[in-house]
């Protein structure tokens, strides 16, 4: 980072030098901060906490509606939703409470644009005026949140930043969802409507979270063999053309300015975009004005390793394609935004990002390609783990991931024969899991598939 005066954990970039020698100190003293904040280690595994935070993620209703965390954060699809997993789910399903609960039928989800969108009600600023103070976000995966939201002002989780009650930890993160998401009636008394987590339930509810996912981000650049996604990933490294890297250090969530990681928030103009799907469907959707209360404008910036098979993008789910997502860098809603100008600032063409097509293409194939990687590392971590009580379910998993990464890679039309090799893998697991009891020799067979798919995909 040349530059560090541009490049600010917020929406106020500066103009002035004044202010830039003000934020200059800032950094400094960010950077001395955060240097000293630990690093949770990852918990020993086996860990009991772990065990415990997974039944309650999935099976604990809080004595509420019925839905559990996995109702939105399902685990065999990336921990999140999209239109097309929630058209699946039977109507009877508890994400759909709003649809037969008279006591939640108004102001508590939107169920049309929930279905269409997978978009959740949510009312950050205070439950005063349930009618008209409301945003409508998309569900965000919670995988690699060991890396994802730490920053020197504390926590940062959600999506802009401050969706956590309290201390705005992960820890804290399921009192705050309970008390939305899980209660009986719209009066949200807890002990009647909910109960509140206990501190051993919260306890073990982070400990779960804190295991799902990458512990570490990739170190960019990676050997890639595809051309297309090799030039993409110089594209989305050049601080100069791309510039992504700037907000999405190693393609991961943090900031990078002068050495500091930092989960940051920007506003980057996603609430301006002209005609999103959610406002065409003629729906009234309340403008989203991001952290705090009143908002900034502000929002966190998400990990993107974990993207390309995650959408839709954006915090209101936008865009539905990755390829768009990449594209929305060009236009006017990012290049007139706070964080698209003080880009253009320190430019020596005053361009803040300007990508043509085939640039778009070529990022987006190249986070297409980081996110089957690792797609293949967690399939193969979970092949391995197949064993014991738990082997269906964790098998299950694997197979996810590998479909998953055929998927993604088969979407931008990249690597056809690791796409075969995944689609042998993929076999080979169903194998396994149909065996009594599941696993046997087909695991190997699985593992040695995904790692030739993996070796056409990079060099170690
Ligand atoms: C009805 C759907 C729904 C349920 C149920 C739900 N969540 Fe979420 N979750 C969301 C949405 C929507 C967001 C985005 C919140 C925001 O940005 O304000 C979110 C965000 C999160 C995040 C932040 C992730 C990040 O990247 O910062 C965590 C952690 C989380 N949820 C954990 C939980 C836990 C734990 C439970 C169960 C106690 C739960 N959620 C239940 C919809 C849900
Ligand atoms: C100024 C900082 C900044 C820059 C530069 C930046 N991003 Fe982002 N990015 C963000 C923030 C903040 C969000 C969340 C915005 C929101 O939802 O409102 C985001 C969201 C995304 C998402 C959506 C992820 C999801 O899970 O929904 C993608 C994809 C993405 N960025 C890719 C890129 C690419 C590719 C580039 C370079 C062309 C780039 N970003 C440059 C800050 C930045």
């Amino acid at each position: 980072m040349s530059q560090p005066t541009t490049s600010l954990p917020s929406a106020g970039f500066p103009r002035t030098a004044a202010l830039a020698a003000g934020v200059v100190v800032l950094i400094l003293v960010i950077v001395i901060l955060f240097q000293s904040l630990p690093r949770p280690e990852p918990p020993p595994s086996g860990d009991p906490r772990v065990e415990r935070g997974r039944r309650l993620f999935f099976e604990e209703t809080f004595e509420g509606n019925g839905r559990t965390c996995g109702s939105c954060h399902p685990a065999e699809n990336n921990f999140t939703l999209d239109p097309a997993f929630i058209a699946t789910l039977p109507p009877t399903d508890p994400l759909f409470v709003a649809e037969f609960t008279p006591a939640l039928k108004d102001n508590f989800e939107k169920p049309d644009l929930m279905r269409k969108f997978a978009v959740i009600l949510e009312n950050l600023d205070g439950f005063g005026d349930l009618g008209n103070q409301f945003v409508l976000r998309g569900i965000p995966h919670v995988l690699a949140q060991r890396i994802s939201v730490q920053s020197p002002q504390g926590p940062r989780t959600g999506w802009s930043g401050d969706g956590s009650p309290g201390d705005g930890s992960l820890r804290s993160f399921a009192v705050g969802a309970v008390i939305q998401h899980f209660t009986k009636r719209l009066d949200r008394v807890p002990g009647v409507d909910f109960r509140l987590p206990t501190d051993d339930e919260l306890d073990a509810l982070e400990a779960f979270m804190l295991s799902l996912g990458r512990q570490e981000d990739p170190k960019l650049p990676l050997p890639l063999k595809g051309e297309v996604a090799r030039r993409g990933q110089e594209i989305f490294l050049d601080d100069a053309l791309g510039k992504c890297n700037r907000c999405h250090q190693n393609a991961g969530a943090n900031a990078n300015f002068g050495g500091a990681n930092n989960n940051a928030n920007f506003n980057t103009g996603v609430e301006d975009l002209p005609d999103q799907p959610a406002r065409l469907s003629g729906a009234v959707v309340p403008r989203d004005d991001g952290l705090g209360t009143p908002g900034d404008g502000t929002f966190n910036t998400p990990p993107l390793v974990e993207a390309a098979d995650t959408g839709p993008f954006f915090h209101n789910n936008s865009i539905e394609t990755i390829e768009g997502a990449v594209a929305f860098y060009n236009g006017q809603a990012f290049n007139n935004s706070p964080a698209g100008r003080a880009l253009a600032g320190s430019d020596p063409n005053g361009v803040g990002i300007r990508l043509d097509a085939t640039q778009v293409v070529a990022v987006a194939a190249f986070l297409r390609v980081l996110n089957a990687i690792e797609n293949i590392r967690e399939a193969d971590a979970l092949l391995q783990a197949a064993l014991g009580s738990r082997a269906g379910a964790i098998l299950k998993q694997a197979l996810a991931e590998i479909r998953d990464a055929a998927r993604v890679l088969e979407g931008g039309g990249l690597h056809p024969q690791a796409v075969d090799d995944l689609r042998q893998a993929e076999r080979e697991a169903e194998k396994a899991l149909r065996k009594r009891p599941p696993g046997g020799p087909h695991l190997g067979e699985a593992r040695a598939f995904l790692a030739k798919a993996r070796s056409k995909l990079s060099d170690p």
